[in-house]
């Protein structure tokens, strides 16, 4: 992000130019940042040399995938509607592991009939379910089973999940048994142990613990994984504090656990691949003065952007055009939503502001046009990508027409 002559430019393009014409509210990534951030996850781990799945959960958009596909990655789905995404994208299924704890005999049957590389089952029942699937079609199916290794992710309480109290997984002994149960299957071939602790991680060390609860299970089942899965969850800075994570250290201790165990490792990004890469382009509507606060009132809301008022997840919010006129009260930028909380960011002082100005929320490139409703009866936002210094729409707005 940069400013020239006090104007905010995307990939060297003014915000304002942008807005004026595809209007607000609009999610804008750069592809720029999207190639700068895979080349550094790739080179984070180079010595390992992991197969790097994106979660797509992250962001579905099926032109960023196209570029995901591109830049070499495969692609982690929860759902059939994120496969079809993904294959649409031209992601190669043998680069694309399935994962989440609900999935149907439906989505099941149709991943296997896609040939994907694995089916990262998180219950018993869902192996018995996986297991009839491969019955009936006569084949045998690669499954990976996921852990839940009790570890303390150190993030946000609600985007925690490798904890016993979390839904996800299943427990060291949970997964013996299993392996026990199921190494001899006709049908099955247990290739993989997955895990995924949480995200918005910065420290490496609830990554290291992970891996010694992996390394357990190796040891105590004496069972030979094709492929270690260990998720994603890499922490970015959203300049609320500079904590980071050290890639280096994780890497390192990753390298002696392959070396070990002579294992493929897999990984499953979202956040550190795409976060930030978007930004929200929004207008300011009104400007509602009271004694103590100026309330920013922006023409995106929570239905746009969730992350705010769904965790209290800290955004930038930074003007289109730069002035020197600092005004000392508080600010709250808030959306149009018949909600308290329908707020984006409350800071002590910001600069002056006038209605109609543009103004952009930054780093919502993962899990922000995702999780985005048609609340209050609104249509979601539409979205564009920033390539070789042309800008391209890559989704339309829905239309009230569609939605109603
Ligand atoms: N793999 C699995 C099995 C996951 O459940 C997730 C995220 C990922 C990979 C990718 O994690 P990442 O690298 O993006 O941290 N909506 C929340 C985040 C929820 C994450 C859910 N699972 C947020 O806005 O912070």
């Amino acid at each position: 992000m940069l400013y020239s002559n006090n104007k905010l430019l995307i990939d060297k393009i003014a915000v304002d130019k942008i807005v004026k014409k595809f209007g607000t509210p609009t999610y804008c990534y750069s592809y720029n940042q999207l190639k700068e951030n895979i080349l550094k996850f790739q080179k984070n781990f180079k010595k390992v040399d992991p197969l790097i799945c994106f979660a797509v959960k992250a962001n579905n958009n099926t032109i960023i995938l196209k570029e995901i596909a591109k830049l070499g990655l495969g692609a982690d789905v929860v759902s059939k509607g994120e496969l079809m995404s993904a294959l649409k994208s031209k992601i190669d299924p043998k680069k694309i592991v399935f994962s989440g704890v609900g999935k149907t005999y439906q989505e099941i049957e149709f991943a296997v009939k896609k040939k994907v590389l694995l089916i990262n089952a998180e219950s018993q029942s869902e192996i018995e379910t996986i297991l009839k699937i491969a019955k009936k079609i006569n084949k045998v199916i690669d499954i990976g089973i996921r852990l839940n290794p009790n570890v303390d992710a150190k993030t946000i309480k609600e985007i925690t999940t490798g904890k016993t109290i979390n839904k996800f997984g299943l427990t060291e002994k949970e997964i013996i048994e299993l392996i026990n149960h199921y190494k001899k299957s006709k049908y099955l071939n247990i290739k993989c142990l997955s895990v995924h602790i949480g995200s918005q991680i910065t420290s490496h060390i609830p990554y290291l613990k992970m891996l010694k609860a992996i390394q357990k299970i190796i040891d105590k089942a004496k069972f030979n994984f094709k492929y270690i899965d260990l998720g994603g969850g890499m922490g970015i800075n959203y300049g609320e504090n500079n904590q980071k994570l050290n890639y280096k250290k994780y890497s390192n201790q990753i390298d002696k656990f392959v070396k070990k165990n002579k294992v493929k490792i897999i990984f499953e990004p979202g956040r550190s691949i795409i976060g930030n890469t978007g930004y929200l382009l929004t207008k300011i509507i009104y400007i509602k003065k009271t004694n103590r606060i100026n309330f920013i009132i922006v023409d995106a809301g929570m239905n746009d952007f969730m992350r705010p008022a769904l965790y209290k997840a800290f955004h930038r919010i930074i003007p289109s055009i730069k002035n020197r006129k600092k005004v000392s009260k508080r600010h709250e930028f808030v959306g149009p939503i018949c909600e308290t909380t329908d707020k984006f960011l409350s800071i002590k002082s910001y600069q002056k502001l006038n209605e109609g100005d543009n103004i952009v929320i930054c780093d919502v490139g993962a899990y922000g046009k995702v999780l985005s409703s048609n609340y209050n009866l609104r249509t979601s936002p539409k979205e564009i990508l920033i390539k070789k210094s042309r800008v391209f729409g890559i989704r339309k707005k829905e239309t009230l027409q569609n939605i109603i």
